[in-house]
C-alpha cells in the first residue's frame, strides 16, 4: 500500500512514520517539501506518488495565535483541506485527517460522542471544524480522526514543559478546572495505522484511556520527578490566554475501542513511556 503523510515533520507526522508498518511504501512529506497550501504541487504530487492513502498531519496548531489570524488558520486547516479531498478522489485516494476535541464548546459534563453538535468558542477550533466539513464535502472517501491534548517526543507539548520545569525545581502554578484526554502521539500513530489497515471511514474519536485535568497531568509529572511540592493549583480565570479553551472536552472513543478492539493505554502509562523516552 503507498502511504503519503503530510506534515511529516510535526509531533504527530514525526510518529506516524516512525510506527508505519513494513507492508505500507511511505512517502513522507514534511511542509518543506510539501506545503499543503500549494494546489498545484499538491496535485502533481499526487500525480507522482498515486498513493493509496493521503494521511494529512499537517495544521495550522497555534491555539492562540489563531485569534489574531484567523484567516490564515482557515486557509491551512479549512481551505488546504477541502482541496485535498476534492484532489484525492480524483486520484482515487483515501484521506485520514485530523480533528480536534476544540470544534467542541466543553459545555458537556459527559463525553462528547462523534455526532455531538460541534461549537467551537476560538478560531483555531472554527479553522478545525472548516476542515472536517470541507473535507466531507469534497467527496473523498475518509476517515476524520478528532483527539486531543496530543504529547510526544517531537515538538512542544504541556508535558514536556512540565518535566522541564519539575527538572528545573520551578515552582509552577497549573489550572484544575479543564478536563480532557492526554494522548500520546505514538499511541495514536499505532491507532490510525490500524485503522487504515481496516479500511474504517467516517468521524471517529482517538485518545488514550482515562481523563484528567491539566493539574492531574502535571501533579503526575512532578511526581515522577520526586518534586511534587512545587505545584499549585490554579482556575482558567487566573492565566488569561487569547484563545478560550473548552472546560471539558472528554471525548467518547467507545466507536474507536470498537474499531479497534479495546481501548488504547491509559494516559498515565503514556506519559510514563514518553519520560522513560530521551527528551
Ligand atoms: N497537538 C494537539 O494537542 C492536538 C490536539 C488535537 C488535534 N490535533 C491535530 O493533530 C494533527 C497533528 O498535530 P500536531 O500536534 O502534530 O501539530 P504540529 O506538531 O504543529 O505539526 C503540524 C505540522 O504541520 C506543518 N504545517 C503547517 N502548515 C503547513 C502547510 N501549509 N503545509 C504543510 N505543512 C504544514 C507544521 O510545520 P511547521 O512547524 O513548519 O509550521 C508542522 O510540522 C493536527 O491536525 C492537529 O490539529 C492536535
Amino acid at each position: 500500500m503507498r502511504v503519503m503523510v503530510l506534515g511529516a515533520g510535526g509531533m504527530l507526522g514525526h510518529d506516524l512514520v516512525a510506527t508505519a508498518p513494513p507492508e505500507v511504501t511511505l512517502f513522507p512529506f514534511p511542509r518543506a517539501t510539501l506545503d499543503i497550501t500549494k494546489h498545484d504541487a499538491v496535485a502533481a504530487t499526487l500525480a507522482d506518488v498515486r498513493p493509496d492513502v493521503v494521511i494529512n498531519a499537517a495544521a495550522y496548531t497555534l491555539v492562540d495565535r489563531a485569534e489574531s489570524e484567523p484567516q490564515e488558520a482557515v486557509r491551512v486547516n479549512g481551505a488546504a483541506v477541502g482541496a485535498l479531498g476534492r484532489m484525492a478522489r480524483q486520484v482515487g485516494a483515501r484521506v485520514i485527517h485530523f480533528s480536534t476535541d476544540y470544534v467542541f464548546d466543553g459545555t458537556a459534563t459527559e463525553p462528547y460522542t462523534e455526532e455531538r453538535l460541534r461549537h467551537p468558542i476560538n478560531a483555531y477550533g472554527m479553522s478545525k471544524l472548516a476542515g472536517e466539513k470541507d473535507l466531507r464535502a469534497s467527496g473523498a472517501e475518509c476517515l476524520i480522526v478528532r483527539t486531543q491534548w496530543l504529547f510526544g517526543v517531537h515538538g512542544k507539548s504541556f508535558p514536556k514543559t512540565m518535566w522541564e520545569r519539575a527538572r528545573a525545581g520551578r515552582a509552577t502554578k497549573v489550572v484544575r478546572d479543564q478536563t480532557g484526554r492526554p494522548t500520546y502521539a505514538p499511541d495514536l500513530a499505532a491507532a490510525v495505522w490500524t485503522l487504515l489497515r481496516r479500511g474504517v471511514c467516517g468521524v471517529m474519536h482517538v485518545a488514550n484511556r482515562g481523563e484528567a485535568t491539566w493539574l492531574d497531568v502535571a501533579a503526575h509529572i512532578f511526581a515522577r520527578a520526586g518534586k511534587p511540592d512545587l505545584l499549585t493549583a490554579c482556575a482558567t480565570a487566573d492565566y488569561p490566554t487569547p484563545a478560550r479553551r473548552p472546560r471539558y472536552s472528554v471525548l467518547d472513543t467507545a466507536r474507536a475501542e470498537q474499531a479497534l478492539g479495546g481501548p488504547l493505554p491509559t494516559w498515565e502509562d503514556g506519559i510514563d513511556r514518553f519520560l522513560a523516552s530521551p527528551l
